[in-house]
């Protein structure tokens, strides 16, 4: 008789192992090497972590007695509002909320706003863990488009009233995962009336608002007019994932706020998943941020310079575009000949063994016209040289047979 498993029927997804991971694990069993332009897990990117300092911190702080708070601890709150006070933001920490994850975060603000069934709005390309997220709540997705000619950043009109009126959440990345766009106060203002008009709570996430380079800058939104929620945490700021630590920032009218805080208490309150001994910590691992900080916005600079060198100097096919990342931890490289980017990427990752994301991953466009993959700029630098030096062989190979 045939076994009958019976799950959620929110993984139809699912269909089976990838051919990536497939050729990864392959990879991984023979002890094959690759390289990896992919990796964007900073604790493993070859950087100085203080830790003795670290150890320390959690030898000397209280890791035992449990004060409960559906908020997080008043202490860390009040150093996520020196962060932002540093950065030149005046929060009142009574609006924050821990979490042990921006995905958590993501989780809770679903649950906040959104039914079973709902639909929010995505941005397109953008961070590819938004689809999962939201199906893990039961959500639909629908992805609003940036343009390359406004250089990916939100415009009034890449908002379809339509799809507006019928959606619960709108979500921007700023800067944005993959494309380093920033989201400004005047792109702001030029879709508040918009976002007012339907009533649309916004939410922000700026994990990578520390990593902003030469003509760009980013300032954390909040408004007293209408629902801005902004998502960050440990992750990037500290480059500490494993930390389990980020928060959300609430603002918005004063009436809206409180019922909101009232709502994300009971949510909070039913998981209360952060652990204490890291907000205990949180004021000693920030001392941290600049040490940290400075190494992976260094290497990335590194890149930046090494992309620009073979892009603009050595590829004298000009087939391949690149516009150097505003911010970010990742840089797009665009050419006809990785078109269709998935095809283009596996056959780079089995005769060349360079592994990079197709650019379909994050929702660009999939035209002939151009064909695009995404590096991580977090990549140790002669790593990313010499992927980025094959990448430029295989497409002139293809171009050539
Ligand atoms: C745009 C964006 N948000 C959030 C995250 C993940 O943050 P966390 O580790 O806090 O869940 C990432 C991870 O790369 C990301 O790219």
């Amino acid at each position: 008789m045939k076994e009958e498993f019976r799950f959620s029927s929110r993984f139809s997804f699912q269909d089976g192992e990838n051919e990536f991971s497939r050729i990864l694990s392959e990879y991984k069993k023979k002890k094959i090497s690759y390289i990896d332009l992919t990796l964007s897990n900073p604790t493993q990117a070859g950087f100085q972590y203080p830790f003795e300092a670290i150890r320390h911190s959690f030898q000397t702080n209280d890791l035992i007695t449990y004060i409960p708070d559906p908020q997080g601890n008043e202490l860390a709150r009040n150093t996520i509002s020196d962060y932002y006070r540093s950065k030149g933001v005046m929060i009142d920490p009574d609006d924050l909320f821990l979490v042990s994850s921006s995905s958590e975060a993501f989780s809770y603000l679903f649950k906040l706003f959104c039914d079973a069934g709902d639909s929010i709005l995505i941005p397109a390309p953008g961070y590819p863990l938004f689809e999962f997220l939201s199906v893990m709540e039961g959500l639909q997705t629908i992805a609003y488009i940036t343009k390359k000619e406004n250089s990916w950043r939100l415009k009034a009109t890449d908002l379809d009233p339509k799809i507006l009126s019928k959606s619960k959440l709108l979500l921007i990345v700023s800067p944005n995962n993959p494309t380093g766009s920033v989201f400004g106060r005047s792109d702001f203002e030029s879709v508040k009336d918009i976002l007012k008009k339907y009533n649309i709570p916004t939410v922000i996430d700026e994990v990578f608002s520390d990593y902003v380079y030469e003509g760009e800058s980013h300032f954390t939104l909040t408004d007293s007019e209408i629902p801005v929620i902004t998502v960050n945490g440990l992750s990037k700021t500290l480059g500490l994932p494993g930390m389990k630590l980020s928060w959300i920032l609430l603002s918005g009218p004063a009436p809206w706020k409180k019922k909101t805080k009232e709502l994300l208490e009971l949510i909070s309150d039913t998981y209360l998943s952060v652990n204490t001994p890291v907000q205990n910590v949180l004021s000693d691992l920030m001392q941290w941020r600049t040490m940290i900080q400075t190494q992976i916005l260094k290497r990335i600079q590194r890149n930046r310079a090494v992309l620009k060198q073979i892009i603009f100097e050595f590829d004298t096919s000009e087939r391949i575009e690149c516009d150097l990342p505003k911010a970010g931890w990742y840089c797009m490289i665009e050419s006809k000949d990785f078109f269709p980017e998935e095809k283009f990427s596996l056959r780079l990752l089995k005769e060349k063994q360079v592994y990079v994301h197709a650019g379909e991953m994050f929702g660009f466009p999939n035209t002939d016209a151009a064909g695009r993959i995404v590096l991580s700029l977090l990549t140790e630098t002669d790593v990313f040289e010499s992927g980025l030096a094959k990448i430029l062989e295989f497409s002139k190979e293809i171009r050539l047979n």
